[in-house]
């Protein structure tokens, strides 16, 4: 009987091709280091009493070399690219709680294992490894007892640990095919999921009801959210996790909501559309502001060029549009370096996308930043998590946006630092503009990039017409 676990492996094709797909990444793996390697997929975390368990999410390293969300499993790899699993078989008690499980030889058929065991082999096999930590504590002092160290952050390690995770980065970093068709049906699934959104806008009293319908596509389609899904009508609370807002009329809804295959690749798209079907014409003017800038930032999208350059290519656009509305005062390139920008645009342009929403940030700045490179302490760049040029085969965000901060824009020693650089009566003029982002998911390509988001149109007028569908 199929279990649940290899008709997921089926959707990424054959069980040959998952196991090819592994296969070379391992290769790969060990052109580049020529050490032992152990990664665990990880435990259930659960709510308060053992028994009530939150949905597993395993490790994303593991995940990017064992192919499916195992619980409780480790794999040991070894050069020039052997496979081991370590796993339990599944108890009768196991099977009466929560149904049929594959066995491990049947999961280490499905994966391409040379060999399997049970889990209390690894205590004597795991030595000279290198590994990457998980996140459960528990879990992270079993990993230090059987390597004899101590492990306990993905994001401060030493070593073969760190010659591990600077390799899988380079790895990671650009995907291959296998990765970029569950990219794509992530990507296919999210803009489904906000175009219910929008559709259920006008027939939705709440914010939690529209979220409702974009989440309703996604788990539908058997996939679950990449992240914790933003709706709302406060976009200017950036990370705003609160639904029970009103939907009135003269509001802009920002839903940045995204969904993640079974198998665990991510997808990330924001769009703002109004409650009433119509933007008003402040809306309209900074949504365009907002648009252009988008557009700007995608145009050079293209493998060398420096993401950063991407983020000031936003920041210059944004500021330049903010002075042609009469919002902002002054040349265009003195605003950027004084950073007045991020007045209303405090957080970087993107981020890398993959198995996480925000791809190997468990990693620290590993992965983001070019290794040498630190963030800069600038207002307007230390919230960039991306430093370093493109390369075809990197799945990157761009999302830019406009928000009035209260926190920002009207504490007396913030505001004295634009003071001199905003029209603030104009400014009043939006204050139905509380916060705006687009957001897509672009592909660098080898002669420059694709929008795989880009299904979901940005274009206002489009907007109102599904909000209106
Ligand atoms: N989707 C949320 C973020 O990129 O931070
Ligand atoms: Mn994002």
């Amino acid at each position: 009987m199929l279990t649940q676990t290899a008709s997921l492996a089926e959707t990424n094709g054959s069980r040959v091709s998952l196991a090819d797909t592994l296969r070379k990444r391992r290769q790969k793996l060990f052109k580049m280091i020529n050490f032992p390697v152990v990664l665990w997929s990880g435990v259930r975390s659960s709510r308060n009493f053992p028994g009530n368990q939150l949905p597993f999410r395993a490790s994303s390293h593991f995940l990017y070399f064992a192919g499916i969300p195992l619980e409780n499993v480790a794999i040991r790899m070894e050069p020039p690219g052997t496979l081991e699993l370590y796993m339990d078989d599944p108890s009768l008690d196991d099977e009466l709680w929560h149904g049929k499980k594959l066995l491990r030889e049947e999961v280490a058929e499905l994966i391409g294992a040379n060999i399997a065991f049970p889990m209390s082999e690894l205590w004597s096999r795991a030595y000279s490894s290198a590994t990457i930590p998980v996140q459960d504590v528990y879990l992270q002092q079993q990993q230090s007892s059987m390597l004899h160290r101590w492990l306990y952050s993905a994001s401060s390690l030493s070593w073969i640990d760190w010659e591990l995770a600077y390799a899988i980065v380079r790895l990671r970093l650009c995907h291959d095919a296998a990765a970029l068709a569950e990219l794509r049906k992530a990507a296919a699934c999210t803009v489904q999921a906000h175009r219910a959104g929008m559709a259920a806008t006008r027939h939705s009293r709440f914010e939690a009801q529209v979220r409702a319908a974009m989440e309703n596509v996604i788990f539908a389609q058997q996939m679950n959210c990449a992240y914790n899904s933003i709706v709302t009508v406060h976009g200017e609370v950036l990370h705003n996790q609160q639904y029970y807002n009103a939907l009135n009329p003269g509001d802009l809804l920002l839903a940045d909501v995204g969904a993640e295959t079974a198998l665990g690749w991510a997808s990330d798209v924001t769009r703002t559309w109004p409650v009433s079907g119509k933007f008003s014409p402040t809306q309209r003017d900074i949504y365009e502001v907002v648009r252009s800038a988008h557009d700007a930032c995608i145009a050079k999208v293209a493998p060398g060029v420096e993401y950063k350059e991407i983020h000031l290519q936003a920041a210059t656009t944004l500021t330049y549009g903010l002075v042609q509305l009469g919002i902002l005062k002054g040349d265009v390139e003195e605003l950027v370096e004084n950073d007045v920008h991020a007045a209303f645009f405090p957080h970087g342009i993107g981020h890398l996308i993959g198995l996480d929403v925000h791809d190997m940030e468990d990693l620290g700045d590993l992965a983001g930043y070019e290794l040498g490179r630190t963030r800069s302490d600038r207002f307007g760049l230390k919230f960039l998590r991306l430093d370093r040029p493109l390369q075809a085969g990197m799945l990157v965000s761009i999302e830019p946006g406009f928000y009035q901060v209260p926190s920002l824009l009207n504490y007396p020693d913030r505001r004295e630092t634009f003071q001199e650089f905003v029209d603030w009566d104009r400014l009043a003029q939006f204050s139905d503009v509380r916060g705006i982002r687009i957001e897509n998911d672009v592909l660098v390509t080898d002669s420059g990039c694709e929008v795989i988001t880009g299904e979901l149109p940005t274009h206002p007028d489009a907007i109102e017409h599904i909000v209106n569908s």
